[in-house]
């Protein structure tokens, strides 16, 4: 009997590793004939596809974007050419010319200076919740957190965050397609392209006219040896904030589940914070944000031992690799302590996560104070919730009893 080949049914949508692990045992390259791609679910090819720099991210947005313009050019118009500034979807020699300045800018010594404003806004919100009882940690937590992270990234003023917490629910409609399942989604996507594009034209002549120490100011700076448009620098802020806001409240919501499912790990990890960075790394393991990215290859290739033709889909999963056991010994048991730990949640080659270090400093110090503040932090009975796409790996609720 062939294996359950829906990656939005119910089934795989609450539990994906498991449908990854049958995808797996009966063909870690496996033709899916409902949705029409190849699904890889083993660590090995999954890893050295990523590495693979003649495999296209363009050729994967470029079907559906021709068709989005055909059909609504006028009404997507903002929106798709957002799009231009996001070097994820494009290759190189393009890819590079958008990539570098960003690279150069959002230096291991940014994110050092952000650290303590990340503490402090931590503070602010834990703080916020202090006389609470039951509250939902995704929408007052770990989603809050992240936009205000961003603002500080982008250097933004700390009020424009719930505008880009709306912003990116609706733009993500856009790139999670129809699996985001709103009939109206095509309205959402083109106000949200809209109201992006003013806002950040307006933004971007105030940063000129009087720069920051922030990546804005620096990228008006660094994207001048590339020639960057204005629409491709409007559309890079649309990138990193999309990239950054949904993939780091994930982790905080689901890192914070996996953590209230294993209480020995929060104990040890309060008897002990130097396990932080180790329970991080494993955190984002176990339920990596991201579940699969798109490749397509421009000439044939074989992957194991398949026919694979030019312009098919090939959708690498990045959680199903996570969880391969040739790769992660006993890989449905979170262990804080396991080294090493190639788990493969940013990606790899010459897309790898620009936003790694940030997210990482984030979830250290969202963790570290929550469970301090609330040491009696606990699980409610309620099923949980997650994100119907195929693309993220996301909680939509996390409902909590704080005290
Ligand atoms: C836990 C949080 C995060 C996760 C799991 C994550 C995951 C990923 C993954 C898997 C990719 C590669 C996609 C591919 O190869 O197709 C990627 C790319 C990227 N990420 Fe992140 N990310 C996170 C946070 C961030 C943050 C905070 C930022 C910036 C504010 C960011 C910015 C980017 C950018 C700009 C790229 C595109 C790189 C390129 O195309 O060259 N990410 N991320």
């Amino acid at each position: 009997m062939s294996p359950p080949d829906d990656l939005l049914s119910p089934d795989a949508i609450r539990d994906p590793q498991g449908f990854f692990r049958q995808l797996r045992e009966t063909d870690p390259v496996f033709w899916s004939k409902r949705h029409k791609v190849w699904i890889l679910t083993g660590y090995e090819d999954v890893e050295r596809l990523f590495q693979n720099r003649s495999l296209s991210t363009a050729q994967g947005i470029g079907t559906f974007r021709s068709r989005m313009m055909a059909e609504h050019a006028q009404l997507l118009k903002h929106a798709m050419s957002l799009l231009d500034g996001w070097m994820l979807f494009n290759d190189p020699p393009v890819h590079t010319r958008l990539r570098d300045p960003v690279r150069r800018s959002f230096s291991p010594a940014m994110v050092d200076r952000l650290v303590p404003r990340i503490e402090r806004h931590v503070t602010t919100l834990l703080d916020s919740l202090q006389d609470s009882q039951a509250i939902d940690l995704v929408s007052r937590f770990a989603q809050p957190l992240t936009a205000m992270v961003i603002c500080d990234l982008l250097g933004l003023d700390l009020s424009e965050r719930e505008f880009l917490r709306s912003w990116a629910r609706d733009f993500g409609k856009l790139i999670y397609g129809a699996s985001s399942r709103d009939p109206n989604y095509l309205s959402s996507v083109a106000r949200a392209g809209d109201q992006f594009h003013e806002r950040f034209q307006r933004t971007i002549a105030e940063k000129r006219a009087s720069p920051g120490e922030d990546l804005l100011s620096r990228l008006l700076t660094a994207s001048t040896d590339e020639q960057w448009t204005e629409s491709e620098l409007i559309g890079a802020c649309s990138m990193l904030l999309f990239a950054g806001h949904d993939t780091t409240s994930a982790l905080l919501g689901s890192g914070v589940r996996n953590l209230l499912l294993n209480p020995a790990s929060v104990t040890e990890l309060k008897v002990d914070p130097s396990l932080m960075p180790g329970a991080v790394e494993e955190l984002l393991r176990f339920d990596s944000p991201s579940k699969t990215f798109i490749r397509v290859p421009v000439t044939p290739m074989q992957v194991g031992g398949h026919d694979i033709a030019a312009g098919q889909h090939l959708w690498l999963g990045i959680l199903a690799a996570d969880h391969d056991p040739a790769v992660f010994a006993d890989p449905e048991r979170l262990d804080i302590h396991r080294s090493p730990n190639p788990h493969i949640a940013f990606g790899a080659g010459i897309h790898f996560c620009l936003g790694s270090a940030l997210a990482r400093a984030e979830a250290r110090a969202a963790f570290t104070s929550l469970f301090e503040r609330f040491p009696k932090l606990r699980l409610t009975d309620h099923e949980p919730r997650w994100s119907p796409t195929i693309v993220d790996r996301s909680l939509l609720e996390l409902p909590v009893l704080l005290n």
